[in-house]
């Protein structure tokens, strides 16, 4: 069932269309042809009783509830399925009309529990409504004619409930998991009164194909689908409209709540981002938030080997200050900084990197994009002239040939992975550039044309194969490169990409893919009216991320994809607010805005509005601070929700720093593995305790709202002025849409944001100022942002991490559906039991030689460290490479991992680490490796 309070105009708007206008019920509209008459009556102000149809999905016309009359129209036509033409006259109510209604419910109510009072749904139920709509005063049939009454529930998802007693059969569910979610999970089994939903071979949920994304749910106008919160608690009292804490594409959410309780999350109809779609992470994975293990009390200690001691706030932040200033002191300025949070949302973010400039006095300050997406902020900004992606999520509709590189959607990014399948099955292409078969190259009625399986760490040279196919074969769009691009930038670029050692046939020995598919892939994309690129974190956690980056812009830009809808080149950013990070000055060199750190007239501005002076020289990335405190010269640091020994690369190197350190401040809502190491913890608030915004990949900036207060006392952006004032810096704040004014007085490009125009527009893409007062869709339309596009040569250069005798694998890394990043929120949840461990991926091939049977031990060890992890044999891989999530603690990945990173950001290269896996005779003989 959906929010009450989200009107249901019944069935979909329409194709664009000349306009007609219709009389229903004596009133005149005016609406696009096509339209339903359903939804033209809703427009109008006239609700028609209907049970089947409801505007999130395609009309089916199987409840008969809807019917009208049609002047000069024979009987009683559904107005769901009825398009509206010019001068039509309809009328939605009269006798005979009712007499039919009440029929229909008549018989729908005859087989249907008489509970009410006691049913989840009471209050929120579409058939109880239109029993009352209809004036059902009697059941002439009785109650005592065959039923379904006694059918048992299905209890299996530890999400939902399926109650077949409630089930009218009206299809909602079919067509959600079908056309929003594209799952094909369910089907309407058997006829007449026989019929009956049931999830794949009828199968209980929870063994099925379902990926509780909860679309079914959300679409069943009876509790026969009902949430298992709502069960338990009953119906919600308010909802407030905020932002999903996980993912990078950032769904809208009704907070339903009941008192200070989430009851659930209902996603928003009017999401810009979602269309009030929702992933099973956000939708149900909300517990965490006041799960027993979040930290409540500031502690501090004066030795990692000591105990905690809880104090209170006021001797916490003190502190930390006065250890933060000792260390200055005896160590000099730069012995500090800090780490922001790409969880936290901007105005934390920008309190944190204002702290460590204007409070610390340095420009020490980075953040966790470092280790997924800096390659994209440098090579679009290069190619470019900004640093984030070219369209909003909706223009994948206009595209015809969709490009995967190196990214999941329908895992990582699972509503956007719902967009992408739902056009695809419209008719779109799909090329997928993976190592893996990822679940989208074939699904129920989704297949890609070409999976171009690449060896991992070959993207460049599959790229510039690519390009080379373009350019020889007189594919590119010369018009737009002479129109938009730089012509000596180009002129180079073209002489290098044209030469034969960048052709498929002679990248193929070290790609690992075969020539003709690849030319047969260049040429579908470069051939495509709107060809879109689409990337993650497989594209940038390379040695040469920043290169492919560049490769990307390149071909998007020869072949004229940029600039309009259904093109450009798109990150699928990670967080939630991985975007909003970097916007925000996260970065070392930069301040807010990606302007340098180096450029005066820039700090000039800062330096008045926060009455400092700031440093002109870049400050330390992390792995520098992490290098510079083996040195001795850095000794404190203050991290807002993050957890560098699990999120950084060469873990024992980074806890071999953090143990050198004399201070280090986490304020997180756990004891994370980075609490072991910590001498202060100051109690964190989840995105539910808290007012901000987040921006999403699609540079779509949505407010957050607090729905209960903050469990230990204070928003994180409260802590950090907290820390600042007992610094000798305050910062004075009394909302974060203060914080935000001032983000807008000093960033251009978010010169038009502020709270009121949140409120009004629901979210906002940013660049957003004079020129685009409501925000860009769009970016680089007629013209770059940096003037003339700007192609750059890009040398493809093999890693410097290869396999040998000892070590004869590639490993490479990814995420699942159900967790979330390092786990540390989704394992607190119920998502925990669906994902219990990490499992490393081996084709069936390399596990049988080495005798490694499905579900045995593994010992995986690499060059830096060793690991072990259960296998999973799947033909998903391709023979020479493991895979494995790093969504436990346990399983220390990151231990595996060496610390080679792209050249230009220092992004760690996750995605290639030389492997040898043994089986464990038996688990007691492993001797684990791992540093202390
Ligand atoms: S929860 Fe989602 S995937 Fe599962 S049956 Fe419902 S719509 Fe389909
Ligand atoms: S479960 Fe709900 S949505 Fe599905 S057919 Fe039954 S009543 Fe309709
Ligand atoms: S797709 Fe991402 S933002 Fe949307 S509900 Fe799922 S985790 Fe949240
Ligand atoms: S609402 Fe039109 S037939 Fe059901």
């Amino acid at each position: 069932m959906r929010s009450k309070s989200d009107t249901d105009l019944g069935t979909p708007v329409g194709a664009d269309a000349p306009a007609v206008t219709v009389t229903i019920d004596g009133a005149s509209v005016t609406v696009p042809a096509g339209t339903s008459v359903m939804r033209a009556a809703a427009l109008a102000g006239h609700k028609i009783p209907k049970l089947c149809a409801t505007d999130s999905l395609e009309p089916f016309g199987s409840c008969r509830l809807c019917l009208v009359e049609i002047d000069g129209a024979r009987g009683y036509p559904a107005s769901c399925t009825t398009p509206v033409r010019d001068a039509m006259v309809v009328r939605t109510q009269s006798e005979a009309l009712a007499r039919l209604r009440r029929g229909v419910m008549e018989l729908y109510i005859s087989d249907h529990p008489l509970d009410c009072l006691t049913c989840p749904a009471n209050g929120n139920c579409e058939l109880q409504e239109m029993a009352g709509v209809v004036g059902l005063r009697e059941v002439r049939y009785g109650y005592q004619g065959e039923n379904h009454l006694a059918s048992p529930k299905d209890e299996s998802s530890p999400f939902f409930t399926f109650d077949p007693s409630r089930c009218i059969v009206c299809s909602r569910c079919v067509r959600a998991c079908e056309e929003v979610q594209g799952t094909f999970a369910l089907t309407i089994d058997g006829r007449g009164f026989g019929s009956t939903v049931v999830a794949s071979q009828r199968e209980p949920f929870a063994h099925s194909e379902c990926v509780a994304c909860g679309a079914c749910v959300q679409s069943c106008p009876t509790a026969a689908l009902t949430e298992n919160s709502v069960i338990a608690m009953g119906q919600a009292e308010r909802s407030v409209v905020t932002t999903c804490g996980y993912c990078g594409v950032g769904c809208s959410f009704k907070a339903e709540m009941k008192g200070s309780s989430v009851v659930r999350m209902a996603p928003n109809q009017n999401g810009s981002a979602n269309h009030g779609h929702a992933c099973v992470k956000g939708r149900f994975a909300w517990g965490y938030a006041t799960h027993p293990d979040r930290v409540k009390r500031p502690m501090i200690r004066a030795r990692i080997d000591e105990p905690w001691r809880e104090v209170s706030w006021d001797e916490a932040i003190a502190y930390a200050a006065r250890e933060l200033r000792r260390i200055q002191t005896s160590y000099g300025r730069d012995a500090v900084g800090g780490i922001t949070s790409s969880r936290c949302t901007n105005e934390e973010t920008y309190l944190v990197q204002k702290l460590v400039r204007a409070a610390f006095g340095n420009n020490n300050v980075d953040t966790c994009a470092r280790v997924c997406h800096s390659p994209t902020g440098y090579g679009l900004k290069l190619a470019f002239g900004t640093s984030a992606t070219t369209q909003d999520f909706d223009s994948v509709r206009h595209a015809d040939v969709i490009m995967i590189i190196g990214a999941n959607p329908t895992e990582g990014h699972p509503v956007f992975g719902s967009a992408l399948k739902r056009r695809i099955r419209e008719g779109a292409k799909l090329i997928v550039i993976d190592p893996r078969q990822i679940e989208i190259v074939k699904l129920p009625h989704v297949a890609a044309s070409y999976h171009l399986k690449l060896r991992p760490g070959a993207n460049v040279a599959v790229i510039n194969a690519i390009a080379h196919v373009v350019m020889t074969e007189g594919l590119a769009d010369l018009n737009f490169v002479r129109e938009r691009c730089g012509a000596r930038d180009f002129a180079i670029w073209r002489g290098f990409i044209l030469e034969p050692r960048n052709s498929p046939e002679a990248v193929e020995p070290m790609t690992g893919v075969p020539a003709a598919n690849l030319r047969a892939a260049a040429r579908l994309y470069a051939s495509a009216p709107n060809a879109a690129i689409y990337y993650g974190l497989g594209v940038t956690e390379h040695s040469q991320g920043s290169t492919m980056v560049l490769g990307m812009a390149n071909l998007a830009m020869a072949t004229g994809n940029i600039g309009r809808p259904g093109v450009g080149v798109n990150p699928l950013r990670g967080q939630n607010n991985v975007q909003g990070s970097c916007d925000m000055g996260s970065f070392p060199h930069e301040l807010p805005g990606y302007r340098h750190i180096s450029d005066a007239q820039v700090r000039s501005a800062f330096e008045r509005e926060w009455r400092v002076t700031i440093d002109p020289e870049p400050g330390l990335r992390i792995p520098n601070m992490m290098d510079a405190a083996l040195d001795g010269s850095f000794k404190g640091i203050y991290i807002q929700g993050e957890d560098p020994v699990q999120s950084e690369p060469d873990s024992g190197h980074v806890t071999d720093a953090l143990r050198k350190m004399e201070c280090v401040v986490l304020q997180d809502i756990f004891l994370n593995e980075t609490a072991k190491f910590a001498h202060v913890i100051l109690p964190g608030s989840s995105f539910l305790e808290k007012d901000g915004t987040f921006t999403n990949s699609e540079r779509r900036i949505s407010r957050v709202r607090k729905v209960m207060e903050p469990l230990a006392g204070f928003a994180d952006w409260q802590i950090t002025c907290r820390l600042s004032a007992a610094l000798g810096y305050p910062m004075a704040y009394a909302h974060p849409s203060q914080i935000m004014d001032e983000i807008a007085r000093l960033t251009p490009t978010f010169a038009g944001v502020s709270y009121a125009k949140l409120d009004r527009l629901g979210s906002v893409q940013w660049p957003c100022n004079d020129a685009a007062p409501e925000g860009t869709a769009t970016m680089h339309v007629g013209r770059f942002v940096g003037g003339m596009g700007k192609f750059t040569i890009t040398e493809y250069i093999p890693t410097e991490e290869r396999t040998s005798a000892r070590f004869p694998l590639i490993l490479t890394t990814g995420r699942i559906l159900t967790q979330y990043n390092v786990g540390s929120q989704t394992r607190r949840t119920t998502n925990a039991s669906l994902h219990p461990e990490d499992l490393l991926e081996i084709h069936p091939h390399d596990a049988e030689q080495r005798g490694i049977r499905d579900g045995a031990w593994l010992d995986v060890r690499s060059r830096k460290g060793a690991t072990r992890l259960r296998a999973r044999v799947s033909p998903r891989m391709q023979p020479g490479v493991v895979y494995t999530t790093f969504h436990h603690p346990e399983s220390q990945t990151n231990l595996l991992t060496t610390d080679l990173s792209d050249w230009a950001t220092n992004c760690p290269e996750y995605k290639v680490t030389a492997v040898e896996v043994v089986p464990l005779a038996k688990l007691e003989d492993y001797e684990h490796e791992r540093r202390p």
